[in-house]
């Protein structure tokens, strides 16, 4: 482990015996101090487990590891995925972060994308089409399907459905409702080479039953125009944007037809903001570097191996499965980016769902389990709908969630025992609006950056997904009985496969 990282093993031990009742009452000022406003985004970290000195150790961290140079290279368009040579540019899709050549040329391309989109969107709205069905998957789905989901009003011009697994189910589930004749398909794949979307979008151009409705966003043209999607109904996708990055990018078109192309661009000019923020707040005043540390605080200070994420708005259901892949995805990763092994821990396992229902199901574990889990309890204040009792009581489960986790319980009987002590940080929005959640998705991708940072990983490649998909594709001939192929424990499942399948 580094000597900065061991630093905060440090920190973790002087801080050991003192519960966090204990740091907040000798330091009530905290509850203040801790907290940094973003226009209408509002962080409150006074319920994690350090101390002011430990913060210290943070951000000095954060200097040693120049945070801030980080950012700009990563604005800049520099190299920040050296295995593949490539730099991560989504900042460019949606606004002027940087002055730097390879950053104003990635934008004028996304811009050029952006009105292509508008003049595909502006044609399909002409058309009698009503249904519009996305399909991809990853990065290639998870994002369109989160901000759909959480911004989509009921009289919006399309409706949007989104195919991602490769299991047939889930095409007739969604087409089984469906008119092809006023369906549209978008096939939403970077590399055009993804099996399951390719699978997907061949079901979905037979049942439309004629091409002219289908759409592709991808940065492979050929695969494309193989596949029989011709490039004026192809909007581009570039080596230069990761897939968990992209929906800022055309796989965000989705987006565009659901809620329209003035809150699309509201959702990037929010994500904007917040990299302006990022670039130029001073780390103490810097949002995503507060979370960044405070990740990194958690699982190599108090060695947590599962971070929570809780948005108390229905809204935001997608957001836990959205950040899985955001974060596990860049962050899971166990040697350094010149390939030596890493003595510190990196990512835990992210999980969550949407309060109050996961209340009732997992939070006997976050309040009494062995297992300490550090959250992200997500709120927002206003509730743009007529049921003011739901919400107060839906803010008030909030409130005391945080405040039962931090502080817990005594009793005699230790089955009614609450011990306390599980850090939170709570994350409020003024209202979910295109603006405020874009600023939200972005504060998370920049974390997600610092934390490599700070781990010296690569937060951009994804090697660790390959393999599996080459024994998949090895094995399925061997599906079909033709060859012999796997390990002699798969050899016996096929063989198991084959006489009762
Ligand atoms: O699961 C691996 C992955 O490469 C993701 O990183 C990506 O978002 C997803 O597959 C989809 O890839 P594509 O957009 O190329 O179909």
């Amino acid at each position: 482990m580094s000597a900065a990282l061991a630093g905060l093993d440090a920190h973790a031990r002087r801080l050991a015996g003192a519960s966090l009742p204990d740091l907040i009452d000798d330091d009530p000022r905290r509850a203040r101090d801790f907290s940094l406003r973003v226009g209408p985004l509002y962080a409150n970290f006074a319920r994690q487990r350090y101390d002011r000195l430990a913060l210290d150790a943070l951000f000095a961290l954060a200097d040693a590891r120049d945070l801030a140079g980080a950012m700009r290279r990563l604005l800049d368009g520099d190299i920040v995925n050296p295995t593949e040579g490539r730099a991560a540019l989504h900042t460019a899709l949606r606004g002027d972060a940087s002055d730097a050549p390879a950053a104003r040329d990635a934008r004028r391309q996304a811009l050029d994308a952006q009105w292509r989109m508008r003049g595909l969107a502006d044609a399909l709205a002409a058309s009698e089409v009503t249904d519009i069905v996305s399909i991809g998957i990853g990065g290639s789905d998870l994002g369109p399907r989160l901000i759909v989901d959480a911004l989509a009003t009921r009289d919006a011009r399309f409706r949007l459905h989104f195919i991602s697994n490769v299991d047939g189910n889930a095409a007739e589930r969604v087409l089984a409702g469906l008119d092809p004749a006023r369906t549209a398909a978008i096939v939403i794949s970077k590399t055009f080479g993804t099996q399951e979307t390719l699978l997907n979008g061949g079901i979905v151009r037979a049942w439309l039953g004629d091409d002219s409705r289908l759409y592709a966003v991808s940065s492979h043209l050929e695969r494309v125009a193989a596949f029989g999607i011709p490039p004026e109904r192809t909007l581009p996708m570039w080596d230069w944007v990761g897939g968990r990055y992209s929906l800022w990018s055309a796989v965000g078109f989705p987006i565009a037809l659901a809620l329209g192309m003035p809150r699309f661009e509201a959702l990037l000019e929010g994500a904007a903001a917040m990299d302006r923020h990022a670039r130029d707040a001073t780390p103490r005043d810097n949002l995503a570097v507060w979370h960044a540390l405070t990740a990194v605080w958690n699982r190599n200070g108090l060695h947590a191996a599962a971070q929570a994420v809780l948005p108390y708005d229905e809204r935001l259901r997608l957001l836990p499965a959205y950040l899985q892949q955001l974060v596990m995805e860049s962050l899971g990763k166990s040697v350094a980016l010149d390939g030596s092994p890493l003595a510190a821990q990196t990512v835990p396992v992210w999980w969550g769902g949407a309060g109050t229902d996961t209340q009732h199901s997992f939070f006997q574990a976050l309040h009494q389990g062995t297992q300490v889990v550090p959250a992200d309890f997500i709120g927002v204040l206003q509730a743009d709908h007529a049921h003011a009792g739901n919400h107060a009581a839906l803010l008030a489960n909030l409130l005391a969630q945080t405040e039962a986790l931090a502080n817990g319980q005594d009793a005699e009987d230790p089955h009614r025992r609450y011990p306390g002590d599980r850090p939170s940080t709570l994350l409020l929005l003024d209202r979910l609006d295109a603006h405020a959640l874009g600023m939200l998705v972005a504060l998370y991708e920049h974390s997600v950056y610092l934390q490599s940072v700070l781990w010296g990983i690569n937060a951009f490649d994804q090697f660790g997904v390959e393999l599996g998909k080459q024994v998949a594709s090895r094995l399925l001939p061997a599906l079909h009985g033709e060859g012999e192929a796997g390990d002699v424990v798969t050899r016996e499942l096929l063989r198991e496969f084959s006489t009762r399948g």
